[in-house]
């Protein structure tokens, strides 16, 4: 099994569009999905699962769809909140947390703070994080901290920093890039890709997934 699962979360607006739908109804069944990979990765033993619910460019979204994304995120922690803490997981957030809507901050700290004593699954959303932005973070921290800027050095200074590297992302909607997450984390990192849309992208998905995994010959650029 994987450690550590990151997943990018693509697809949402194409699989309401596929239905006449608009935008926000493609998140909010994505939401579902986040629930249920959550769920199972408690249950599967995944130490860690790391999320991309928001990308700085995602800005550029209409001002509506914004706003739903926020709104969602708010409502969905508030609803889980008891669901994620009676299965042990911990919240944690990457990304510039600061430049979110203060109601959004309000509920990020209320769930973290409730689910702080727990020690299963570590749960983290990436909110207006951008991966190229997190290196210059990081080595600003370390040049401020007085210390060398090495490889040890970065990897201790970036939020991610008491998280294993992911063994496995996943990324939704066919799509094969990056797209500014876990650059420098995903170094040695196993990606699958998948045409399944993020809403549609449950326990069947998430199993091939795995699979296609332990398929894989992990060699960490050794011959
Ligand atoms: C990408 O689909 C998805 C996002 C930008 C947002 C992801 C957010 C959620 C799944 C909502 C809830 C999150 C949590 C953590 C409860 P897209 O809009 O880019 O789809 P498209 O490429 O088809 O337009």
């Amino acid at each position: 099994m994987p450690r550590h699962v990151a997943i990018i979360m693509d697809g949402n607006g194409r699989w309401a569009k596929e239905r006449g739908y608009p935008r926000l109804m493609g998140h909010r069944a994505g939401a579902e999905s986040v629930r249920e990979v959550v769920r199972l990765a408690g249950e599967w033993g995944i130490e860690a699962l790391t999320l991309y619910a928001f990308s700085t460019e995602n800005w550029s979204r209409s001002a509506a769809e914004v706003r739903g994304l926020m709104t969602l995120l708010a409502h969905t922690l508030r609803r889980e909140a008891k669901e994620l803490n009676k299965n042990g997981v911990q919240l944690r957030t990457i990304g510039r947390a600061e430049a979110l809507p203060a109601f959004v901050r309000k509920e990020l700290k209320q769930t973290r703070d409730l689910l702080s004593n727990n020690r299963g699954v570590v749960l983290t959303l990436a909110l207006n994080y951008g991966g190229r932005q997190e290196i210059v973070d990081a080595v600003q921290s370390a040049l401020h901290a007085g210390e060398p800027v090495t490889e040890e050095t970065i990897s201790r200074h970036l939020q991610t920093a008491p998280l294993p590297d992911p063994d496995l992302m996943i990324r939704t909607s066919g799509e094969f890039r990056l797209s500014n997450f876990l650059l420098w984390q995903a170094a040695y990192t196993e990606i699958h890709v998948t045409s399944t849309n993020w809403p549609d992208f449950r326990r069947e998905q998430f199993l091939s997934a795995l699979l296609d995994y332990q398929r894989r010959e992990r060699r960490f650029g050794r011959a």
